[in-house]
């Protein structure tokens, strides 16, 4: 089982019908694919966790990275885990106005840590993403409980 986790900038027509079609479209598709994961769309920033098979989970991304409703999209993580963190959700969605302040933050300090990461890879910054991913992630548990 493979998570990747991605960052890029939203498009400005993402959103409204646009988006509520795009998302129609994925969770029909990943669905299929038995993929499962989160996109949090806050100001122009799109993070999206997708978890799956292997082959699932790069097929799903090629297409994805290609989009033009967004650019700039870039990995941060990409890595074997034993489990799903969002089983049972082909694709949860939490716009910006929906997150808690916590959230709000940790999503800054991943966005300001993937800067510094692209600009000048250092291990204090690998390691300072882990824990802010593992935060993030951690405040949507709630989302896992069926
Ligand atoms: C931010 C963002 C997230 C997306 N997430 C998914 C997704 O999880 N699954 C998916 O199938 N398509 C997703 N898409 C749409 C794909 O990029 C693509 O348009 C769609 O899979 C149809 O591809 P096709 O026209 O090559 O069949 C996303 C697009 C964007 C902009």
């Amino acid at each position: 089982m493979k998570r990747l986790i991605y960052l890029s900038k939203a498009r400005p027509s993402l959103h409204g019908d646009a988006l509520y079609d795009l998302l129609a479209a994925a969770r029909d598709h990943n669905r299929r694919a038995a993929i499962t994961g989160l996109l949090i769309q806050q100001d122009q920033f799109c993070l999206q966790v997708i978890e799956g098979d292997e082959a699932a989970v790069r097929g799903s991304f090629a297409r994805i990275r290609r989009d033009w409703r967004h650019e700039n999209c870039h990995v941060i993580f990409h890595d074997d885990v034993p489990g799903r963190l969002f089983p049972g959700w082909p694709l949860a969605y939490r716009a910006g106005r929906d997150l808690e302040r916590g959230q709000v933050r940790q999503l800054a300090d991943i966005v300001e840590c993937a800067t510094r990461l692209a600009d000048k890879p250092a291990d204090s910054d690998r390691w300072a993403m882990d824990v802010y991913l593992r935060a993030l992630l951690d405040s949507f548990s709630a989302l896992t409980v069926q």
